[in-house]
């Protein structure tokens, strides 16, 4: 251990100590030191000569050694590439053509969510939003949801302090309320957007995360047609293999409602920990547009029948590209975004 810490810090003098004068040199740095046949890889392969006992606390020393390596590199690479553009110290030739940026790359959910709007989109919906900042009518109340509905306390919501009539949106029904609002029928929407509630961030849980909204009312809807669209959905985004599923489930604006679940597209339905060994798994939830809601907005519903349902867009990423911690979508991380590039 001893042996290693000293060869360690040696190494560590040479990096902290590191200047490139070019381009060239900085290579012969990430070749000696991050290089497949580098200084960090073979230091990850001779651990396994270290004592089991030991093995530990060497493998923080190694990890700390590695980003520090990786740090240098990427904070030379940016001084080296700023000394070369054009603008820089290296040239003043105004007539040379200017640097090339990076391209971006589209946000993972963001494709979600895009092909998502296009699959209804080709089934005769538009597209539609609404803000992020609610008020209780349009969150809760016309969607069957007054003040003492127990169904409210499944949504943990982030009041404004200023005044608790208003709230970050908890989830996409309350475009349904403001499209219906409009009073112009037929209507048949798809409603994509973020929703916040109040949940301790983890892998399975943020504070912030997207939902998409769809909505059809209009005479003779029927729950025939729900599942229909919904099929068709499902095989267009997960492919025609899939199999879909409806469970009896609650919501206070739908009646009946029901929650879908598609066959697994990991295992097929065999079973495994997509899964969670069942072969299925839930993506979204759905039912007839209750009576009230259609009465709170002076629909007849006896004339006008409609359904509706909400997926969230992280649930179909996961599924779709298998991204299994939530947080990943947040963090801004190059090594994650860059995975979606050809998307
Ligand atoms: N708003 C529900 C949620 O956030 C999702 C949902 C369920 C939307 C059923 C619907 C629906 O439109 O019919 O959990």
């Amino acid at each position: 251990m001893q042996s290693l810490q000293e060869k360690l810090a040696a190494y560590e003098a040479e990096i902290r100590g590191f200047k490139p004068a070019d381009a060239t040199e900085l290579e012969a740095f990430r070749i000696r030191f991050l290089g497949t046949k580098g200084i960090v890889k073979a230091l990850f392969g001779d651990m396994k000569h270290v004592p089991a006992e030991q093995r530990k606390q060497a493998g923080q020393m190694l990890n700390s050694f590695k980003e520090l390596a990786e740090s240098c590199f990427e904070t030379q690479a940016a001084q080296v590439q700023n000394e070369q553009t054009p603008n820089g110290a290296a040239s003043d030739d105004s007539s040379l053509p200017g640097p090339l940026l990076p391209n971006g790359t589209r946000h993972p959910l963001r494709v979600v969510e895009n092909r998502i709007v296009s699959i209804f989109e080709r089934m005769g919906f538009s597209e539609a939003t609404g803000p992020e900042i609610e008020d209780d009518w349009h969150n809760f109340n016309s969607l069957n949801m007054p003040a003492d509905h127990p169904a409210r306390d499944m949504q943990d919501t982030f009041y404004l302090s200023q005044n608790p009539d208003w709230m970050l949106r908890t989830h996409t029904s309350s475009v349904q309320a403001r499209i219906l609002e409009k009073g112009t029928l037929p209507v048949r929407v798809i409603c994509p957007g973020r929703v916040y509630r109040n949940e301790t961030i983890s892998a399975r849980a943020h504070c912030f995360f997207h939902q998409c909204e769809g909505l059809y009312v209009d005479e003779g809807v029927s729950f025939a047609d729900l599942k229909q669209t919904l099929y068709y959905f499902v095989t267009e985004m997960f492919g025609a293999e899939t199999k879909v599923r409806f469970r009896p489930s609650y919501f206070p604006f739908t009646e009946p409602s029901a929650e879908m679940d598609i066959s697994c597209t990991v295992c097929g339905g065999k079973g495994c920990s997509l899964c969670k060994q069942t072969g299925w798994v839930e993506i979204l939830g759905c039912g007839m547009v209750h009576p009230n809601m259609l009465r709170n907005f002076n629909l007849d519903p006896e004339r006008y029948t409609g359904f509706a349902f909400g997926m969230g867009v992280e649930r179909i990423t996961q599924i779709k590209f298998r991204v299994n911690d939530l947080r990943l979508y947040s963090q801004n991380d190059l090594r994650f975004l860059k995975q979606f590039e050809a998307l």
